[in-house]
């Protein structure tokens, strides 16, 4: 099995205790050949960065969603700015969850995508199979290419059962026509240690999006 990447979605789960428990279980073992990227509440982005760096975790950070305008009068939003050395590298954007219970657009999540890559920061832009092409035509320019894309299908995220791997590999063929050949795919919904083996074999897949079976650090390492 080739290099992956494997990125824990705590959603909003955990204390701050809990926290560093996991970073610390996962931390300390010399994980696997594939590439850890944990994404935690907002809160605990700092003191996790600390720990990462000061024990040398191979864990690489990452934000679950951040704020689509630049620096400046936006009560509550986290921009680019904010997360500037705090050694972030990718964000997730456009979640199923937010746009569904925080209303987020299309061009909402386009403009995320165009504010983390003019920070460095690597999106990784979850889309269905209906918000595909309406997507990719939202970004500027060269977006799409910068993205790694996460087909996450809604009906299958927390349900206990990941979508089927033919109709995930049709996707990606018809995510690629729309991104770009060379942009990296990830799967996510329901994935566990089980379902995990077979979606990793897939060549097509370049990893994994993973939230339930992501908050418990044996179960992540199993992965
Ligand atoms: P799940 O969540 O693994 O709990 O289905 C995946 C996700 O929402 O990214």
């Amino acid at each position: 099995m080739t290099h992956k990447l494997l990125i824990a979605n705590w959603k909003s789960h955990k204390t701050l205790d809990e926290a560093m428990q996991w970073v610390d279980d996962v931390g300390s073992v010399r994980h696997t050949a594939h590439t850890l990227v944990l994404c935690p509440p907002f809160p605990f982005l700092v003191p996790l960065g600390q720990r990462i760096k000061e024990k040398k975790y191979a864990i690489a950070l990452g934000t679950q969603d951040l704020s689509p305008f630049p620096a400046g009068s936006y009560t509550g939003a986290v921009s680019v700015r904010n997360l500037k050395d705090l050694g972030v590298t990718y964000a997730i954007v456009g979640h199923s969850e937010r746009r569904r219970y925080f209303h987020e657009t299309i061009q909402e999540v386009a403009n995320k995508v165009a504010m983390a890559v003019e920070e460095n920061i690597t999106p990784i832009l979850c889309v269905e199979k209906e918000t595909i092409w309406k997507q990719v035509s939202a970004l500027e320019n060269g977006l799409g290419k910068k993205c790694i894309v996460a087909f996450e299908p809604a009906d299958h995220i927390g349900s206990g059962e990941p979508e089927k791997l033919d109709v995930v590999l049709s996707i990606i063929k018809e995510i690629h026509e729309a991104f770009g050949a060379s942009v990296p795919i990830l799967y996510g919904g329901s994935i566990d240690e089980k379902s995990s083996l077979n979606f990793l074999a897939q060549s097509k897949i370049s990893g994994l999006l993973v939230g339930g079976a992501s908050l418990d650090a044996k179960q992540f390492l199993k992965l």
